[in-house]
């Protein structure tokens, strides 16, 4: 009897032990999963808020626009803001993510490359979506003077010659500046790669293999124009493009005078009134 007993208690406890373990580890492995995925979400956007200041709201440093903050410029990025790590505003900043998000699910070869970095803001967005993801085998390649916006070389490019943006302090970021903020939001310059001079004189000779996308920012005909003729070639079948400055009259006509040269015919899509993109096919 009492041994009866004590196998039935001892298998009752094991039993009831061994059901309890597997039904719990099962709940948390659902739960991580699914807990891990939405945190991995909430940081990227939380991210995004912190790199365009929505959270404290800087005024504006645009000289001919009014100073006061204004949510609606920021999240259209029409505005310079006096403090904020970007300038292209929320509504970019998600359709960068949502390319990302698009190129990570389809497999899509490559790196990510910004030309005008400015203060580093959507290369720093580039590089935490790497992070995050654990995607460890492509780089981010971010290229400017870091000395600001170079003068327009108006007998080659007039329609340069409408603009002249080399005339802003509020335009120039050194690239120590650029590095100082990545770090700022804990991110090593591990796999971020520097081209630092003029677009014309740096991204000919990049060794860039692919991309998967390619973020232009140069305001003017001749910068958007050197992005696209050295780089676009290089987009990946699936990959992204996006025009942040496309309003701007120079700048979509390098779009125009390049996609015509070359014969491009994927839908342009409007982002916010004032940037556009297209999916290489
Ligand atoms: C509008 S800002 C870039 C904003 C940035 N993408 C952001 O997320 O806030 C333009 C940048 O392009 C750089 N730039 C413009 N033309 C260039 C060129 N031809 N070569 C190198 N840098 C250039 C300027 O130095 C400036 O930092």
């Amino acid at each position: 009897m009492k041994i009866f007993l004590s196998f039935f208690i001892l298998s009752w406890i094991s039993s009831s032990f061994f059901h309890i373990e597997e039904y719990d580890d099962t709940l948390l492995l659902s739960e991580h999963v699914e807990c891990l995925n939405s945190i991995q979400e909430r940081y990227l956007e939380l991210l995004k808020r912190c790199l365009v200041n929505s959270i404290y709201q800087d005024s504006n440093a645009n000289p001919y626009g009014p100073a006061n903050y204004n949510s609606e410029r920021r999240d259209n990025g029409r505005d310079w803001p006096s403090l904020a790590h970007t300038m292209i505003g929320k509504k970019r900043l998600n359709t960068t993510h949502f390319c990302i998000k698009q190129i990570f699910e389809n497999n899509i070869v490559g790196d990510f490359v910004e030309t005008g970095v400015w203060r580093g803001g959507t290369s720093i967005f580039m590089k935490a979506t790497l992070d995050v993801f654990d995607e460890k085998n492509r780089k981010i390649w971010a290229a400017d003077t870091f000395n600001g916006v170079p003068s327009p070389n108006i007998a080659k490019f007039p329609v340069d010659g409408h603009n002249d943006y080399s005339i802003f302090p509020q335009l120039k970021v050194s690239l120590e500046e650029v590095k100082a903020n990545f770090l700022k939001y804990n991110f090593s310059n591990e796999n971020v790669i520097f081209l630092k001079g003029l677009f014309s004189e740096t991204l000919p000779s990049a060794p860039i293999e692919s991309i998967a996308l390619l973020s232009v920012n140069g305001l003017m005909y001749e910068s958007t124009m050197d992005s696209l003729s050295n780089l676009y070639p290089k987009i990946s079948k699936g990959g992204y493009l996006i025009i942040q400055d496309y309003y701007l009259p120079a700048c979509k006509q390098a779009v125009t005078d390049y996609r015509q040269a070359n014969s491009i015919t994927e839908e342009i899509i409007d982002i916010d009134g004032v940037g556009v993109y297209w999916k290489k096919e």
